[in-house]
């Protein structure tokens, strides 16, 4: 059974998205093993979107992101990264698959409402660095 990392971002924390989203996911077949609420510190939020270093949304991306608590979850399931990834949508909502996540409740790339891990080594990386080892149920 594979895993992946998602965080429901500050958007989607202020506007009381987060138990629709997490409906989708369960309503879908897949198992939260863990989960919880915190605050994004400069840090993590630079280390977590280091490939986008050079990119010229870095700031405002690190910015928004470190604007309010977040909700950090971990799911598991058949083919979980893919399948997540597909459910939460293309980067800009307004590509996105009517259906999705970021289609149905976000109107803007900057303000997309989710993360999901893009690829296992991705999900790998990203789960060890929101949660100690010791905090979840099983490894990934
Ligand atoms: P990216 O990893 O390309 O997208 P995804 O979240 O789908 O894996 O980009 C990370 C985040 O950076 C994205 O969710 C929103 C933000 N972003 C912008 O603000 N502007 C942009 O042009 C892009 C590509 C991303
Ligand atoms: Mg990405």
């Amino acid at each position: 059974m594979e895993k992946t990392f998602t965080m429901i971002k500050p958007d989607g924390v202020k506007r009381g998205l987060v138990g629709e989203i997490i409906k989708r996911f369960e309503t879908k077949g897949f198992t939260i093993t863990d989960l919880k609420m915190m605050s994004i510190s400069p840090q993590l939020a630079k280390e977590h979107y280091k490939e986008h270093t050079e990119k010229p949304f870095f700031n405002d991306l690190v910015e928004f992101i470190t604007s309010g608590p977040v909700v950090a979850m971990i799911l598991e399931g058949e083919d979980c990264v893919s399948q997540v990834r597909t459910i939460v949508g293309s980067t800009d909502p307004q590509k996105a698959t009517p259906g999705s996540i970021r289609a149905d409740y976000a109107t803007t790339v900057r303000f997309n409402v989710i993360h999901a891990s893009d690829s296992l080594e991705s999900a790998i990386r990203e789960t060890s660095l929101f949660f100690e080892e010791q905090e979840t149920l099983q490894t990934i």
